[in-house]
């Protein structure tokens, strides 16, 4: 009999950043606009809802005047673009196997759908693949992450239009034929899920500009599985031992209640959010997704050819997200709290962060028990880790509340392997400081690495080792021995 008791010798250890969120750069050497270029930020204070997760065309044109006066954090990330060796460097201290970032599509096509890429743009990352090599750091490359060039949104209001696959292809090809010898580790879209939550930020789609905002979130959603798809198609004939991940956030629904009416709900609640791997892993769309089609009058557009390309490529590994569960109740009465891209009912049997995400590390290895059952595909832990306020004192970062979150979710990993999960790898968050995804804060921080700079910019931008750095220096040191 086979028993995993650990990780595996070649366990990917690493962390996980975004282009958007680290690079700065937003308007240098040739690269274009994003829709992460357009994010503003807004103080706590000033904020009324969540409308700095998704863009309104009344917005874009306030951005766009000549005299608007916003802060927009995304735009200088915290310098990675000039510092990337230095903290390369850093990562290599923490002794990293496998370090995920992001290209910044705009980077290379401006406006998406230019016909020739900027080759100072492949130039910056062919640098940035060599200096990680060189410490014999693999990388993890998400195709996009949040960053759909704006002159994509400009044309075809984003994703809604068939279109951008054809321009999507040409940048992925780009991208194998010119780092063919430098990554094995590729993922289409980051957190594939969010364009039917925030259809800007997953799709660079404004939805006021749509007559029917629902059925077109889901039809950019249908574009980007073909468009994943031939990605993986032109992966497996430019670099043949690559390999193509999904990446989907994983929201895992427990039953509010024994009833099992709740119990039904959280059924579909999961389902909701496993549609994107189903898809992805199976190679097809799975029959409660027509009936939720039907239910909705959601009418797509949706070829015998799309159907094929899909069934033919589906991904060779199952890359996710992993911050927190919620909760599902047929009579959702009683305290929410923030979450990942969505609310939840507050769980009496869980703490939660400064934003209010439910921390449940026995939550991951129900998750990785789960997808592997569904797949059997191997399973890739490329984001998991705890946003919160670092306090500097006598220059050091005491940040026990993060390594004790750490500790927690990789024992239960661990704890995961041995029930049989085939897991490959870990990537924390942030394991340098950066800029919030939804909030656009500084002050929201993950990382090993602290980064002296402010919501509003100000500071050194110098870094600094938290007391979490030589913790999971020691964790992948011992290959999770030592916890
Ligand atoms: C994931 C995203 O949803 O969560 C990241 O892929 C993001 O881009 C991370 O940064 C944490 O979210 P936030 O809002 O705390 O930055």
């Amino acid at each position: 009999m086979f028993i995993n008791n650990g990780f595996k010798e070649d366990f990917l250890w690493g962390g996980a950043t975004a282009a958007n969120q680290i690079e700065g750069a937003y308007n240098k050497d040739g690269k274009g606009m994003s829709s992460a270029d357009f994010v503003e930020f807004i103080p706590k204070s000033q904020r009324t809802g969540d409308h700095n997760m998704d863009m309104t065309s009344e917005h874009v044109q306030k951005v766009l005047s000549d005299d608007y006066d916003g802060r927009f954090p995304k735009r200088d990330g915290i310098d990675f673009y000039y510092t990337y060796k230095e903290d390369i460097k850093l990562f290599a201290e923490l002794g990293f196997k496998a370090f995920r970032m992001s290209i910044h599509w705009s980077r290379i096509f401006p406006n998406g759908y230019d016909l020739e890429p900027n080759e100072a743009g492949l130039a910056f990352y062919d640098d940035v693949f060599d200096t990680l090599l060189s410490y014999n750091i693999e990388p993890v490359v998400t195709l996009s992450h949040y960053e759909t060039p704006f002159g994509l949104t400009e044309k075809y209001n984003g994703w809604v239009n068939r279109e951008v696959i054809n321009h999507f292809v040409r940048y992925t090809e780009t991208m194998f034929n010119r780092y063919k010898d430098k990554v094995k580790y590729w993922i289409t879209f980051n957190e594939i899920n969010i364009i039917n939550i925030s259809p800007y930020t997953g799709g660079g789609i404004i939805s006021d500009k749509e007559d029917n905002p629902i059925t077109a979130s889901y039809q950019a959603l249908h574009h980007q599985f073909v468009a994943s798809a031939l990605a993986t198609k032109s992966l497996k004939q430019i670099i043949p031992h690559a390999q193509m991940g999904c990446m989907l956030a994983r929201m895992k629904h427990y039953p509010y209640t024994c009833n099992p009416e709740d119990v039904l709900k959280a059924q579909q609640e999961d389902q909701a959010n496993l549609l994107y791997t189903d898809v992805q892993a199976k190679g097809e769309y799975p029959n409660y997704y027509h009936k939720f089609l039907a239910d909705n009058n959601i009418d797509l557009e949706i070829t015998d050819a799309d159907l094929a390309i899909i069934k033919q490529y589906p991904v060779d590994y199952i890359s996710f997200s992993y911050y927190m569960s919620l909760l599902s109740s047929v009579t959702p009465e009683g305290e929410t709290t923030g979450g990942n891209l969505m609310n939840s009912l507050k769980n009496p049997y869980l703490t939660a962060s400064d934003w209010g995400w439910q921390i449940d590390p026995i939550g991951l290895r129900i998750v990785l028990n789960e997808l592997w059952d569904r797949y059997q595909k191997p399973l890739f832990i490329v984001e998991n880790g705890l946003g919160a306020k670092d306090v500097v004192e006598d220059g050091k970062i005491h940040d026990d509340y993060r390594i004790e979150y750490l500790q927690q979710h990789i024992s239960e990993a661990k704890k995961a392997i041995e029930d049989g999960v085939d897991l490959i790898g870990y990537l924390a968050w942030g394991p340098i400081d950066l800029i919030s995804m939804s909030t656009s804060e500084m002050s929201k921080r993950y990382g090993f690495i602290y980064v002296d700079q402010d919501d509003y910019g100000n500071g050194s931008k110098k870094r600094f080792k938290k007391d979490s750095f030589d913790w999971y220096k020691k964790v992948i040191e011992t290959n999770g021995h030592t916890l």
